[in-house]
């Protein structure tokens, strides 16, 4: 059965993200893992932390003890104070056996995550389990699990609409702008290369837009956003004096007052009269409100799209059943998979017996009449014993898989 799996991990749903992040093992800190696994005495074990949870996934065959957690705590931050540890210990689930395999599986849909449907996390599940991997905590019961939790969070993606529909203001704010801006050669101004501007320069530079320039205050900031665009650079004081035009404005600081004011906005049309798409995500707004009354825009902002953001994140919470199911189906299969495995550790040794036993009648206990056969024989006799051979090493392979599934 699946009772060797088990799951210690803490989330966003009981704790903040600032506790989460006090359980955060450093990259490269296998030593340490390495060191819980020999004092839990784990036969195999899988760390992950992402930006909402830190999970230790874990197989043993031995009873694991309720209070593991605030052991586990103590030993990953023994800087802690007793309250901490106590505090921190009290807010992580401890999960056994299916409902463990259970919740791996539906972190890996991100069914979980403070932001539903989020397709990211397979990513850093596969990263998590290659670094794991080559750290040697991991084994067959693992990666066995590993291989199955990728192909389920595959198919709950490609079968219900979880992850479909964007969030993030950035992928709605781009999805907006490529609406009306499709041509790839439209002419882009980013005013500000912080974070966010960031994130939208790299939809800009997926979908091939190619003639972007970046202003900002500190100019290499923008340099470097503008090399990674293949565009170009320039200060933000330049704004105001730039004459080449422009279809789309994309403006993100964290100014508090516009940054784009009206007269601005005039001189960079020079005489256009077309409608222009203007994207502001700043919070306060960048962009001047008369320039969105006083010209033809189409006007991107934050307080838009969180309405849009707020609908298709319930549009994917309502996939959630449907990844429930497809969930509730897969561990049934997985239980399968996994009886089977063992089935095929457990007898691994027998293809090498059969063999050894065919050798033996061949070569020694009837080598004497084997050698009196003409040629033709010979061939005929090798050609059934590898037939019984084959047949034999199958019966028990057979019979052990035919029994697990009647279990
Ligand atoms: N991070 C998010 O998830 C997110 C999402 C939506 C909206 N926002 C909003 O987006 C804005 C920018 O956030 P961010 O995360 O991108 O910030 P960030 O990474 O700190 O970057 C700030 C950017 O604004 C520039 N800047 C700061 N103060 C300025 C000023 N007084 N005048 C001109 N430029 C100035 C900075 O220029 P230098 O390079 O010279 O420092 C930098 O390019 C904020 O209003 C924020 O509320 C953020």
């Amino acid at each position: 059965m699946l009772d060797g799996y088990h799951i210690l991990t803490l989330t966003h749903r009981n704790a903040t993200l600032e506790t989460i992040g006090k359980l955060v093992v450093e990259d490269g800190a296998s030593p340490l893992l390495n060191g819980l696994k020999d004092r839990f005495d784990w036969e195999e074990m899988l760390y992950l932390a992402t930006c909402n949870r830190v999970v230790f996934l874990f197989y043993s065959r031995q009873d694991v003890a309720e209070n593991i957690a605030y052991e586990l705590v103590s030993n990953i931050r023994p800087d802690l104070s007793a309250g901490e540890i106590e505090t921190i210990g009290g807010q992580m689930r401890l999960l056994h056996g299916a409902d463990a395999v259970r919740h791996w599986l539906e972190v890996a849909a991100s069914m979980d995550s403070l932001v539903i449907g989020e397709r990211e996390i397979i990513r850093q599940l596969r990263e998590a389990y290659d670094r794991n991997h080559e750290a040697g905590l991991t084994g067959d019961h693992l990666r066995l699990l590993m291989r199955f939790t990728i192909e389920t969070a595959k198919e709950i993606y490609s079968r219900t609409a979880i992850g479909q529909k964007a969030v993030s203001v950035v992928a709605l704010a781009f999805a907006a702008m490529q609406n009306t801006a499709a041509d790839r050669n439209s002419r882009i101004l980013l005013v500000g290369a912080g974070q966010t501007n960031t994130l939208f320069a790299k939809f800009l530079a997926k979908s091939g837009y190619k003639n972007i320039t970046v202003f900002n205050r500190t100019l290499k900031n923008a340099q470097t956003l503008a090399a990674a665009l293949q565009g170009r650079a320039m200060p933000l004081d330049a704004l105001q004096h730039y004459s080449e035009g422009f279809d789309c404005l994309v403006v993100c600081t964290g100014a508090t007052q516009a940054v784009v004011t009206t007269d601005m906005y005039q001189h960079l049309l020079q005489g256009s009269t077309s409608k222009k798409v203007v994207v502001d995500l700043s919070v306060p707004n960048n962009v001047d409100k008369r320039i969105v009354s006083d010209f033809p825009v189409q006007f991107i902002e934050i307080e838009g799209l969180k309405t849009i953001a707020g609908e298709n994140l319930a549009h994917r919470e309502k996939e959630r059943q449907k990844a429930e199911a497809i969930i509730t189906e897969r561990l049934n299969t997985f239980r399968g998979q996994w009886h089977e495995r063992q089935v095929e550790r457990a007898l691994s040794h027998i293809p090498d017996e059969v063999r050894a036993v065919k050798e033996k009648a061949i070569y020694q206990v009837y080598s004497k009449q084997f050698a009196k056969l003409d040629p033709q024989a010979q061939s005929l006799v090798l050609e059934m014993m590898g037939y019984m051979e084959k047949k034999c090493v199958a019966i028990p392979i057979k019979t052990m898989k035919g029994m697990a599934k009647r279990e």
